[in-house]
């Protein structure tokens, strides 16, 4: 297997919402892109993709046009897998979550990829296990699970399939550090990872919530976005429970599990919504309204706020001329 310090050049195969801002984070850490497509279209949907998001990047002071513009030039589209992956040192694929493809698509990157280089895949929540055994390096499989909006958010999950080594998921942490990025070790290949489990856990209860008329869709976001997700961010539900007393808790788990939802398929209020068309932003109507045009203004001021909130933390993607260099072997996040 390649070391750290020998991976420069990346092939990102799948240039989607996923594809594009995986691109864009090693592109601004220094390394050399591949960024392959099956066609032209996308490729350039890609890069006006990208440019959109360095600009509101530069707009928010957290890069300069001049490091933007070097970025999106170490990014080289490709319609060929073979050209993408030939000589290169390390793959991270995004094609859309379907298994089959994913097998299909794994296939022949174990074709083209050099020997001993590390095939990494952004599946949600699609086996790692599954997808490594259509090659013959499941060894060299590792789940690499970034998070939407994949250029800014700051943690990407780390998974282990049956068979990864642990010099594959040493590897991933550690590139992922170099690019900027909080790796989280995932030690099991289990349905949703670590991130779902907890997402849909709070997505589930949310959902039950408001069908039972606890409170308006408002009110939940509200409560996650002004109190549990700050204090969230300063500390973790298993810390925070030894620092307000195991006592506490284990009694309020003891009166509330039986009340919380234990739904296990997705509820009334989700599928009915999905059924009639209204399946979010994009579609005018989800939990909210987003008359014509005012799709794009939502994603902009969650990005606006995820800036604002990135810069206080201090996290490493978001200081400025400190990105990371392959060359140097400066680690950005280390
Ligand atoms: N969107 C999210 O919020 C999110 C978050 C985390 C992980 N993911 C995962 O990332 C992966 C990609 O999701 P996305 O949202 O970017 O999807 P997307 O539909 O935006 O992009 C997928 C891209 O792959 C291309 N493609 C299809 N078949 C291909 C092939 N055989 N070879 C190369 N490219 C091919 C498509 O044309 C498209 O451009 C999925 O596995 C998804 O589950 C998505």
């Amino acid at each position: 297997m390649l070391r750290i310090e020998q991976i420069r050049n990346v092939a990102i195969i799948g240039a989607g919402v996923m594809g594009s801002g995986i691109a864009q984070t090693f592109a601004q850490a220094g390394y050399a892109v591949r960024l392959q497509a099956r066609h032209a279209d996308s490729l350039r949907a890609a890069r006006d993709r990208i440019a959109r998001n360095q600009a509101a990047m530069v707009r928010a002071g957290l890069f300069s046009g001049e490091a933007a513009r070097d970025a999106l030039a170490r990014i080289h589209p490709t319609t060929s897998l073979e050209e993408a992956t030939a000589g290169c040192h390390f793959v991270s694929e995004s094609v859309p979550e379907d298994l089959d493809l994913k097998r299909e698509v794994f296939a022949v990157l174990d074709r083209h990829a050099p020997p001993g280089v590390v095939l990494s895949t952004d599946t949600s929540g699609l086996p790692i296990s599954a997808i490594a055994s259509a090659t013959t390096r499941p060894d060299l499989v590792v789940g690499f699970h970034w998070m939407n909006p994949p250029h800014l958010m700051p943690t990407v999950e780390v998974i282990r399939g049956a068979r990864t080594a642990d010099t594959s998921m040493d590897l991933t942490c550690e590139l992922a550090r170099r690019i900027g990025r909080v790796p989280i070790r995932v030690e099991k290949d289990a349905p949703g990872f670590l991130w779902n489990r907890l997402q849909l856990a709070l997505i589930r209860e949310a959902l039950h919530v408001v069908e039972q008329g606890i409170a308006s869709p408002e009110a939940v976001d509200l409560a996650v976005t002004a109190g549990l997700g700050l204090r969230w961010a300063a500390v973790g539900p298993l810390r925070l429970m030894d620092l307000g007393g195991l006592t506490t808790f284990h009694s309020v788990a003891a009166y509330l599990y039986r009340d919380l939802s234990k739904a296990s398929e997705p509820q009334h209020t989700l599928a009915a919504k999905v059924v009639a068309g209204e399946t979010g932003a994009r579609a005018g109507r989800g939990f909210y309204d987003y008359p014509a045009g005012s799709a794009e203004a939502a994603i902009a001021a969650r990005d606006a706020r995820l800036f604002e909130l990135l810069k206080l933390l201090r996290l490493p993607q978001f200081r400025d001329k400190d990105t990371a260099s392959p060359e140097t072997g400066a680690a950005a996040g280390g």
